[in-house]
């Protein structure tokens, strides 16, 4: 099988401690904390302003990664789903998706708000919010 080697650039910072403290997603959520970006990769965040919002991919460390069914928000009366036709944190390759908006920058640190994910989690990207048509 084709596999590909990832680096993290990054690691969040902030007061989710448990899955079940943590908001069902970002949408919904007003939780704050920090993504700490390492030095060498300090110079890929020029351009990112306080007031955007921005689409972080995480690495969640602590999902399961062999399971394919899932009932949506742990509901039963909805059925068992395919992972690809959720928003599941579980799935062959734990990446989350959060459009979270940046409070204030501090060097190599992003103030951010409306998280889902929990402390210490592994950050594998940051892109720009594309615009609706
Ligand atoms: C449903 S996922 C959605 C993540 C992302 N916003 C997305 O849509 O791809 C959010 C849930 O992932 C779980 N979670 C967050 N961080 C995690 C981590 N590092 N390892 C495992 N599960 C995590 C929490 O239970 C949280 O409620």
């Amino acid at each position: 099988m084709e596999q590909a080697s990832l680096q993290f650039i990054g690691i969040l910072h902030g007061d989710i401690k448990s899955r079940a403290d943590a908001p069902k997603n970002y949408s919904e959520s007003d939780r704050t904390g920090i993504l700490e970006i390492y030095p060498q990769f300090r110079d890929g965040l020029d351009g990112i302003k306080p007031g955007q919002t921005i689409v972080v991919l995480f690495w969640l460390h602590q999902s399961s990664r062999d399971i394919l069914k899932v009932y949506p928000r742990g509901d039963k009366s909805r059925g068992l789903h395919g992972v690809f036709a959720t928003r599941s944190p579980v799935r062959p390759n734990p990446i989350a998706i959060s459009e979270l908006k940046v409070e204030a920058i501090h060097g190599n640190k992003l103030e951010v708000s409306g998280l889902d994910i929990l402390d210490s989690t592994p950050i594998l990207d940051i892109k720009k919010k594309i615009s609706s048509r």
